[in-house]
C-alpha cells in the first residue's frame, strides 16, 4: 500500500482463500479429520497430494509403517515409506499417526522363522517398537500400538505369534516399550467389529480396563469402523461403547472409517452411505472423548475394498477421477 492506495495489482497478487476442506471445518470442531494414504500416489500423483493436502488434517500411513514393510529382515530398518508421509505432513501442516507396531499380520518371514522361544520374541518385539516408535519419537500424535488382538467371537486373545511365544502380556509390554520409545505419543489399541456393544467390545473394554487397572500406557482406543452400507447400525450402542470407553479415561478414535457398497452401484445406495457416514460423524462428534475421526484413504481409487471384496466397492467419499461424492457433502455439512 502507497499512500494508502492499494493497487487492484496487489489484490490480484493475493493468494485466492481455498474453499475449506474438511480438515478446516473439523478443526473448528476441535475434530482431528485424518486419511490413511499409500506412498506411491503421495509421491508420484498430482491429483491424490491435492486431495489429501486438502481433506485430510492427519496421515495414517496405510502400510508404510507396518512390521513387514519397516523392518523387512532382522538388521534391517527401512524407514523411507513412513518418512515420504512424515515429510508430506510436514510441508502440508498435518499430524502423523503411526499404524501399527504389534499386529498378527504384515509379519516378514524372517519373524516366523527365527522367533521360536519366548525370550526370542520378546527380544525382536521390544527391538521392533524401540527402533520404529523410536525412530518417530515426537513426530507422531498417536500409535496404534497393538492392532486387532482380540478374536472375533470376543471370547479372549486371537492366537498370533506374539500371543502364542510372550503370553497375553505381551500386549502390556508393548505398551511399555512404546511409551519407553516416545512418551509424547498418544498409545491406542485398534480393532474392527467392536463398534457397538458386542462381545467382542466388551473383550476390549475389559482389555483396556486391566491394562489401566495395572497403570500400564493407554491412552486411547481405535474404532476401526470399516461398515457396509445395507447393514443396519446400532448407533446408540456405538454412543453407548464410546462413552464406557470414556469412563475408562481414555480417548476414542474412529481409526479407519469406510463404507464400502455392494455391486450394482446405484445413486440409491450412494445416498444411503452418504447418511452412515453423517450418522458416524454426529456419534463422534457427540463424545467429547472422541477426538479423532479417520478414514481408510480418500478416494475409492486407492481403497483396500475392492482388492479385498469382489462384490464391494466405492467405499470412499471422492470418487475414482478424485470428485466428491454424496458422502463427501454429508461430512461438509455435518462438520459447518
Ligand atoms: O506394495 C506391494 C506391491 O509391490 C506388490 O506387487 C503387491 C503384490 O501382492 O503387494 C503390495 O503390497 C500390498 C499392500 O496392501 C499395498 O497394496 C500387500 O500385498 C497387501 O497385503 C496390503 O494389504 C493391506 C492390508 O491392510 C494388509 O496389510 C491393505 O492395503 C490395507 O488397506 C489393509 O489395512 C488394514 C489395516 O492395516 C488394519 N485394519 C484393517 C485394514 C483393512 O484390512
Amino acid at each position: 500500500m502507497f499512500g494508502g492506495v492499494i493497487s487492484l495489482a496487489m489484490f490480484a497478487a493475493l493468494p485466492v482463500q481455498a474453499s475449506a476442506g474438511l480438515r478446516d471445518l473439523a478443526s473448528t470442531k476441535n475434530l482431528r479429520f485424518g486419511c490413511a494414504v499409500e506412498v506411491r500416489p503421495l509421491m508420484l500423483e498430482a491429483e491424490y497430494q491435492s486431495a489429501v493436502a486438502s481433506e485430510c488434517g492427519a496421515l495414517t500411513p496405510a502400510n508404510a509403517l507396518k512390521f513387514d514393510a519397516v523392518h523387512p529382515e532382522s538388521n534391517i530398518y527401512d524407514f523411507s515409506g513412513g518418512d515420504s508421509i512424515l515429510n508430506f505432513a510436514r510441508q502440508h501442516g498435518q499430524e502423523l499417526r503411526g499404524h501399527t507396531l504389534v499386529w498378527h499380520q504384515a509379519l516378514p518371514r524372517w519373524v516366523s522363522r527365527s522367533v521360536k522361544t519366548r525370550d526370542q520374541a520378546v527380544a525382536v518385539l521390544r527391538d521392533h517398537i524401540m527402533n520404529v516408535a523410536g525412530h518417530y519419537r515426537g513426530e507422531v500424535y498417536a500409535w496404534d500400538v497393538v492392532n486387532e488382538a482380540v478374536n472375533d467371537e470376543g471370547t479372549g486373545l486371537r492366537s498370533s505369534l506374539w500371543r502364542n511365544t510372550i503370553g497375553p502380556e505381551y500386549i502390556a509390554l508393548a505398551f511399555q516399550w512404546a511409551h519407553e520409545a516416545d512418551s509424547n505419543a498418544k498409545l491406542c489399541y485398534n480393532d474392527y467389529g467392536a463398534e457397538g456393544m458386542n462381545q467382542k467390545s466388551d473383550a476390549i473394554y475389559a482389555l483396556v480396563k486391566d491394562l489401566k487397572d495395572k497403570n500400564i500406557p493407554i491412552h486411547c482406543v481405535g474404532l476401526q469402523m470399516h461398515l457396509s452400507q445395507e447393514e443396519a447400525l446400532d448407533y446408540p450402542a456405538i454412543a453407548q461403547n464410546m462413552q464406557r470407553l470414556a469412563a475408562l479415561g481414555v480417548e476414542v478414535h474412529v481409526t479407519e472409517l469406510d463404507v464400502r457398497i455392494q455391486k450394482p452401484f446405484t445413486d440409491q445406495k450412494r445416498h444411503l452411505q452418504a447418511e452412515i457416514y453423517s450418522r458416524v460423524l454426529s456419534l463422534c462428534l457427540q463424545q467429547p472423548s472422541c477426538t479423532t475421526f479417520n478414514l481408510w484413504g480418500i478416494t475409492d481409487k486407492y481403497s483396500w475394498v475392492s482388492r479385498t471384496f469382489k462384490k464391494w466397492g466405492e467405499a470412499l467419499i471422492l470418487d475414482r477421477n478424485f470428485v466428491p461424492k454424496p458422502a463427501y457433502y454429508s461430512l461438509q455439512t455435518g462438520l459447518q
